[in-house]
């Protein structure tokens, strides 16, 4: 795991993005996978402004990481309205390439539906993901199965708080969303997770540092290879390691910059 702590918000969502745009420019057909919430609209942000200084996503495939059940693809607060408002519509991508499981479909199906897409199109390059106060990724709640596909999942009451800010007219958010499977997430070939502010820390710490349990969801990702978690100094503060990961990214950095050219 790589783990980088930047001094700022800014600098953390910078590097998310730098880590993303890298990708696409490397392999122009390359397959992203996405996730939404408030930590991803400033990513989304940024590769925007890197599409305007002529980054092209006209052969990117897309997959994102949850829709909620119940909510039709034109509901204002369904995550295809989202990742249309914060990034598609301001792409080149094809929209026909852009997959996000279907809030308005029975959910078998729409899982089902779902992992055949990834199957055909995928593996995914890199897959972007948030964390949630209680250690989710996706939304894979505590307790999920680690080597879980996608499927239906009862939001916690703490997810289902924490989102009732997207929700402005009274409604609240669905009990239930489809969300990708820990196990489809491991399957891509590189992850990236942002986090973001203090209220973070404690799901940072224990999905980088604690025991890898069901419990944190996050923490699987100890297993992977090729996992960069990137945190600002506020998500960071609970990391008993936090030092050496500082350390560690400055060899890195002065390793690279002596090497360039
Ligand atoms: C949603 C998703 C979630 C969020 C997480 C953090 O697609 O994947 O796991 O990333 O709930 O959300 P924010 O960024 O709003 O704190």
């Amino acid at each position: 795991m790589h783990l980088i702590i930047c001094d700022s918000r800014q600098d953390a969502t910078a590097r998310t993005v730098a880590m993303m745009a890298a990708t696409v420019a490397d392999k122009p057909d390359a397959v992203l996978g996405l996730a939404t919430g408030g930590t991803m609209e400033k990513v989304y942000a940024g590769l925007i402004a890197a599409h305007r200084r002529g980054l092209s996503f006209a052969d990117v495939t897309s997959f994102n990481l949850d829709e909620y059940v119940g909510l039709a693809p034109d509901h204002p607060q369904s995550y295809r309205r989202y990742m249309q408002r914060h990034l598609f519509d301001h792409l080149d991508i094809d929209p026909a390439r852009t997959f996000i499981p279907r809030g308005d479909a029975e959910p078998e199906k729409a899982a089902a539906d779902f992992e055949a897409r990834i199957a055909a199109h995928g593996p995914i390059d890199l897959q972007l993901l948030g964390l949630g106060r209680n250690g989710h990724i996706g939304f894979n709640e505590p307790g999920s199965s680690l080597r879980s596909r996608t499927r239906e999942k009862v939001l916690t009451r703490s997810t289902r708080q924490a989102n009732a800010r997207f929700f402005d007219n009274g409604e609240e958010p669905p009990q239930t969303a489809v969300t990708m499977g820990i196990g489809t997430i491991m399957d891509a070939s590189a992850i990236v997770l942002l986090a973001l502010g203090e209220a973070k820390a404690e799901a940072v710490a224990r999905a980088v540092e604690g025991s890898v349990t069901a419990m944190c969801p996050g923490s699987v990702l100890q297993f992977h290879t090729d996992v960069t978690v990137i945190v600002d100094t506020a998500a960071a503060q609970a990391l008993q390691m936090g030092e050496h990961y500082r350390e560690v990214e400055r060899i890195r950095a002065a390793r690279l910059t002596s090497r360039s050219p």
